[in-house]
């Protein structure tokens, strides 16, 4: 098949690709995004399948059904909360595939490839440092984020010192391939450095600021396959890998300003209370009320505007389908419900339009943080499901606070906030937070799953 077609055929994958990207900016869209995506890359697989003739089709329907399988598996079995290692562990996968071709296309170029001696070499060498770091890097990620691994050395200057000198010996022995090409004994060594620095770099990173990471090696994954791409001399993989690596970063850029803490931070600072931080004592002291879900019933018998406010708790307690049946009820009942999305609410990028998507909760009730902020002065009841950081009032009143800037979600301006968590133990940034002893604020301790169904129970009662 002619070189030209293959490329108008890549040329119109490429084009699915970044409207699919455009889809996924909404929830509306997304699904359409998503197909619009797979179709694109359908075409690219095919297109690829019908120009190289290196491997036999038994072995490639081979790879589709072990693969598929696994994909299956996975996608069946894995818990919502668990998702984030398991994009961790794809990713990985990504950059170690990069690095493996790589090295097939430095140890039988003719089979392979075709482009100029020097793109392959400077190509590979690329691919092979990016891609082995993001494989270490993010099966430590995964590890963390599992609990497998608890380790967490403190990122002093002398580990510091030991990556500069990792990444300079793997530049070192990346000169050295790009010279000598036959050499391919430094090129396994130049992956075993690359390895070892994409452990170091991620180590030392605190379990719960993995997500930001991972966007970050998910970033990395789409260098590598970049990469790989002038390896090969794919102009598609050139392209969807410098999609990938792009959006990564935009992604990780988004999710280092709604905590308002800089890359820097997340990758050698720590998140946690200060030697000013107020203790929990201080800010609650003879302060808290608590109600029962009978008790908080009554209130939201009055109610005409409802606000929702989920946070990682939800997550935890799986609590999404019954929070769908309670604004469900109150709907029937003449209330107007909303949600409040943060943008870091829970722990990966869009956590809570996930489950709530996956609860059928309808897109027009979903409003993002600039959207709904306005509302709250409104709303007769927010309520808060399983969050804390992210409707914290120190970040916007307290400048010596951690999270002192962060946008979070006014609900303490609604009339009455119900709070469901299980205690006063804080959120991911260990601080306490003064919404819970707010005049206008009610506690409800317990499960977040446990008590939106007795909330639902005493609502029906009435
Ligand atoms: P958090 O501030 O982490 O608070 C979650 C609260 O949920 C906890 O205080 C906990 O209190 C409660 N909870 C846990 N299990 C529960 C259950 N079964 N039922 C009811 N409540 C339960 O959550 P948030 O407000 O969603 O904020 C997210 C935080 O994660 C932010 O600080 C954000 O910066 C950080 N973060 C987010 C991301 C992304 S991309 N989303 C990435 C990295 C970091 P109890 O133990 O008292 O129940």
């Amino acid at each position: 098949m002619g070189t030209n077609f293959i490329n108008l055929i890549y040329l119109v994958a490429a084009v699915c690709f970044i409207f699919g990207l455009k889809g996924l900016t909404s929830p509306r869209t997304a699904p359409r995004g998503n197909l619009l995506g797979a179709s694109g890359m359908l075409l690219a697989v095919l297109a690829t399948l019908l120009d190289q003739h290196i491997l036999t089709f038994q072995l490639i329907i081979l790879g589709l059904v072990v693969g598929a399988a696994i994909g299956a598996y996975l996608a069946i079995t894995v818990q919502m909360t668990a998702m984030p290692q398991m994009v961790a562990a794809f990713n990985g996968f990504g950059g170690g595939a990069s690095a493996l071709v790589a090295a097939t296309a430095l140890i039988a170029p003719g089979d392979l490839t075709n482009v100029p001696p020097i793109q392959l070499y400077v190509a590979s060498t690329a691919s092979g440092i990016i891609g082995a770091a993001t494989f270490t890097g993010s099966m430590i990620a995964w590890a963390k984020l599992q609990g497998v691994l608890r380790w967490q050395p403190t990122s002093d200057v002398l580990q510091k010192a030991s990556n500069t000198s990792l990444f300079l010996a793997a530049l070192a022995l990346a000169a050295y391939i790009v010279n000598n090409p036959a050499a391919i004994w430094a090129y396994w060594v130049l992956v075993a450095v690359a390895s070892v620095l994409g452990v170091m770099l991620t180590v030392p990173i605190g379990g719960a600021d993995m997500p930001v990471v991972i966007a970050l090696l998910n970033s990395y994954s789409g260098l590598a396959a970049a990469a790989t791409g002038f390896v090969l001399g794919n102009n598609v993989l050139i392209i969807a890998g410098s999609l990938v690596g792009a959006s990564g970063l935009i992604l990780t850029n988004i999710m280092c300003k709604a905590m308002n803490r800089s890359l820097s931070h997340v990758l050698f600072g720590t998140l946690g209370p200060t030697a000013e931080t107020a203790s929990a004592d201080e800010v609650y002291e003879g302060k808290v009320k608590s109600a029962s879900a009978e008790e908080a019933a009554m209130i939201f018998e009055t109610a005409r505007l409802v606000i929702i406010v989920p946070g990682y708790g939800m997550a935890v307690a799986q609590a999404q389908h019954t929070v769908r049946d309670l604004a469900n009820l109150l709907q029937e009942r003449g209330a107007e419900v909303q949600y409040a999305i943060h943008p870091v609410a829970g722990r990966m990028p869009g956590h809570m339009n996930v489950l709530l998507a996956e609860a059928d909760v309808p897109y027009d009730q979903l409003f993002a943080l600039e959207q709904i902020n306005d509302s709250f002065p409104e709303a007769d009841i927010a309520l808060v499901i399983g969050a804390n950081d992210v409707v914290n009032p120190s970040a916007r009143e307290d400048t010596s606070s951690p999270i002192y800037g962060m946008p979070i979600l006014d609900v303490d301006k609604a009339q009455t906030v119900m709070i469901i968590k299980r205690s006063l133990s804080p959120g991911f940034a260990g601080i306490p937070n003064p919404l819970f002893a707010a005049p206008n604020a009610l506690m409800l301790y317990g499960d977040g799953k446990e008590m939106v169904r007795e909330l639902i129970a005493a609502l029906r009662e009435q």
